[in-house]
This record gives C-alpha cells, structure tokens and sequence, in this order.
C-alpha cells in the first residue's frame, strides 16, 4: 500500500497548471460513442480505473473501441440497437457511475447482463437504480432484496414513465434518460435539486431530444424522447475536471502569498457550488476567458491566497459541490468562525461515509469538526499537526488530506493512497509542480 509524505508548505503555489480530464464527462462520452453509428475520437479522455472499466464493459457488450494513447479512445458505435449479450459479468471496478449508468443502457437490452464490481461497490446503494428501471420493464435481480450489486438485468420493451427521484442524482437521472432512449414513449425525470447534467448536454449533442418538461421551466423535471438512432459525431474533447482542480484552488487559498491558474477547467453551472462557497468565505478567484468547448464551458481560474471565514451550506447548493466536501471541510479548518453543512446526508453513500471519514481524518490532525446526520460542522480556525492518516480508499478523501498536510505543523503521513488515481493520476507531480511540497 503506498502512502503519501506531506511536509508542512514552505513555498506558495504559483504558476500556471493543467489538471486531469473530467471523470464524469469521459465516462458519458465512452457510453454515448459505444451507442452512435461510426467512428468517435475521444480527445484529452481520462485514463483511470474507473472510466476505464466503463471502456472494458462497454467492450464486453460488444463495442469496439481502440485506444492508441492513455487519453484517446477511437470508438466505431454500431448503433443504437447495435450492442450484444456479454459472455462474462461486466466488471464496473469500484466505479458508481459505471454501474449505474450501464444499468441504464442494459435494462434497454432484450438480453441478460450481469453488472458487478469491488467489495467497496457492493456497498453502494442501487434500489434508486433498480426500482425505477423494474417500473420502465426491465428484470432486475440484486442482492439484499434489489437494494446491492451485483445486478443481473434482463431488460427490452420498456416503458417511458414519469418519475420522481427521492434525492437528487446524476447518476441515477442519467440511467433513466439512457434507459428512456429504449422506450416506447417519452420518459421524465424530475429532481429534487440540480444534478449535474454532462449526460443532457451530451445527449443533445448526439441529436437526441432532450428538454425542460415545460418550456421555461427549470431543468429540474426534463423529458427524453426515444429514438431509433443518435447522430454520429466524430469528434468530442473532454474539459478539465472541476472537482480535481478544488484541490488545487483550496491549496492556493490556504497557502500564504500563493498564486495560482489552473487552466481550461470546466465550470458548469451544475458543478461549481465551491466556487460560490469559496467566494461567500471571502476567497479572491477569478474566472476568465469563459468559452466553450466538448459541449461544456470552460475558463481558466485565477486564484489568490484568501483569508476565508466561516459560512452555512445547504440546499441546492450541495448538489452542486456534491463531490468537494472533503476538500470543503479542509478549507472551513482554516476558516474563522464556525462553518455549518446540512442537507447533505448523500454523502454516507460516497466512495466512503465522507461525514465519518473526514470528521474521522481531519481530528487526526488536530481539526475541531462535529459529525452531524446529515453533513458537519467546523469550529476555525485550528492549528493542524502532523500525523498518521488514512485515505479508506477514497481518492478524494485521500487528496483532501494532502492539501490539510500543507497547513500542518508537522510531517503528515497520507496511507493508501492508489486511489487518487480513479480520478487524478499524476496529483502528486503536480503538487510539486507548483512548489507546496
Ligand atoms: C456522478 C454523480 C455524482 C458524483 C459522482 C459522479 C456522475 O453521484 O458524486 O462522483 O458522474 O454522474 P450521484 O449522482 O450519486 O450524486
């Protein structure tokens, strides 16, 4: 198992960086290829073990796809109805999005696949999956009553139907839009906040329809029509992944006297609920060269060690920062006063327990946090010290711990740390890259 030494910061971050691709975009962008007709070129894909074991299985249902570098796939789709009966289960990793995105194309198959995947995805809840699928047609049987993986789906001859998701999930929305594409009328999906929504954009991109239930309404009930094919599309360039680039921005903030751009980051709307926060604690980040690109905008973000005070998240927008707790409750230790997190019991049902895991971590190295139901609460700002600390498998967490490293007063020392590559290979270079360790 390795581990990670951090080194209290001497220097700032300064600089100009490049983070990694988007983790959900490139999962998107693997499915919807495998589903068009002809030849899609991938560009700046992420290469981890996650999107990865999306490639894998969507080779096992029968799509070709090359990949002459680490960050291209060449993906020649045959279609809609072009995917065939895997001959083995299809193994997802420990990757959420890969099993419950792949439930959704499956459950459109009038053949049997079996989804499966590590110790630590069996854990992951799947009835908001599997119970809504069951209700569109699809034959579903899992373990603990419908509720664990693995899936076996048999599905063919759904049913578009109206439904209500209990907690706000892209990855659940995206498995009913996908699954709607199977159907024999339009599906709707309404949300109780707003999800990330890469699946809609690109959906759109491949001609599908894809739009507000109501015109004008919000995109929290949208409506997908079925179809018997989606456009070819020949070339798709994913944006730099946002919640890779928190890290980073967390680390300039605390940092003394750092300066730091991390450039052509993607800052959808439906992503960048830190950035509020950050900025409501009082932190100096720009945004420039706003654009577009793969479907997303994109921007560089300028970023100016801050002094931050304390701040209460909720609601709408901890859906949109769903994946930046860890690294969230990093910077409220630094912060003055009290920063309070409600709203966000999701995240008991994240790579780990991320309320009793960071609360676990972050005490370790001298923070004061309380573990609450649904979130946490940060009494800032705290002296951290060095200390032994363990990551539980959970890249993101593992990644928030380097960062509090750099603000402690000792060596912290982060275990298990493989992980961080599911979605940053390359973290620690970079780190170095800008001079913190
Ligand atoms: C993801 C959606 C989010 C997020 C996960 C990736 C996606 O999960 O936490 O890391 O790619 O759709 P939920 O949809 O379960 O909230």
């Amino acid at each position: 198992m390795s581990e990670l030494r951090i080194f209290p910061a001497n220097h700032s971050l300064r600089g100009t960086i490049r983070v990694p691709a988007d983790k959900s975009i490139s999962h998107r962008a693997a499915i919807l290829g495998a589903l068009a007709d002809g030849d899609l070129r991938v560009e700046n894909f992420l290469p981890s073990q996650t999107t990865q074991a999306t490639v894998n299985c969507l080779r096992g249902l029968g799509a070709e796809i090359g990949q002459p570098d680490p960050n291209t796939l060449v993906i020649r789709g045959h279609g809609l109805r072009g995917l065939r009966e895997p001959n083995d289960v299809l193994f997802c990793e420990g990757s959420g999005t890969t099993m419950r995105l792949l439930a959704g194309i499956c459950a459109g198959q009038d053949f049997l696949s079996v989804l499966d995947g590590t110790p630590a995805l069996k854990r992951r809840p799947m009835a908001r999956v599997v119970n809504p699928l069951r209700e569109m047609g699809a034959t579903i049987l899992a373990r603990d009553g419908g509720r664990l993986p693995p899936l076996a789906i048999r599905g063919g001859h759904l049913r578009g139907i109206d439904s209500t998701l209990p907690v706000a999930s892209a990855q659940v929305k995206s498995a009913l839009l996908l699954a709607g594409l199977f159907a024999d009328a339009p599906t709707i999906v309404r949300e109780p906040g707003p999800s990330r929504d890469h699946t809609e954009r690109m959906l759109r991109a491949f001609g599908v329809r894809v739009e507000p239930v109501a015109p004008g309404d919000s995109a929290l009930a949208i409506r997908v029509s079925p179809t018997s094919d989606l456009r070819s599309l020949t070339f798709v360039y994913i944006p730099a992944d946002f919640s890779s680039a928190a890290f980073f921005i967390v680390a300039a903030l605390l940092v003394p006297q750092s300066e730091l751009r991390v450039e052509r980051v993607g800052v959808n709307p439906t992503r960048t609920g830190l950035l509020d926060v950050l900025r409501a604690m009082g932190a100096g980040i720009v945004l420039e060269g706003e654009q577009e690109q793969g479907h997303e905008p994109v921007a560089d973000v300028a970023i100016r060690a801050s002094n931050l005070h304390g701040v209460e998240v909720g609601g709408d927008t901890v859906v949109r920062m769903i994946d930046e707790f860890p690294i969230f409750a990093v910077a409220a230790t630094q912060a003055h006063g009290e920063t309070i997190v409600r709203d966000a019991a999701e995240l008991r049902v994240k790579e780990s327990d991320r309320i009793a895991t960071v609360v676990t971590e972050l005490r370790a190295l001298g923070a004061r946090i309380e573990p609450q139901p649904d979130g946490f609460v940060v009494e800032g700002p705290a002296r951290l010290r060095g200390a032994v600390v363990d990551s539980h498998g959970d890249h993101r967490l593992a990644m928030a711990l380097a960062v509090a490293g750099l603000m402690a007063e000792g060596e912290v020392v982060v275990k298990n740390v493989e992980c961080i590559d599911d979605s940053f290979p390359g973290f620690a270079g970079l780190l170095r890259k800008t001079g913190a360790i």
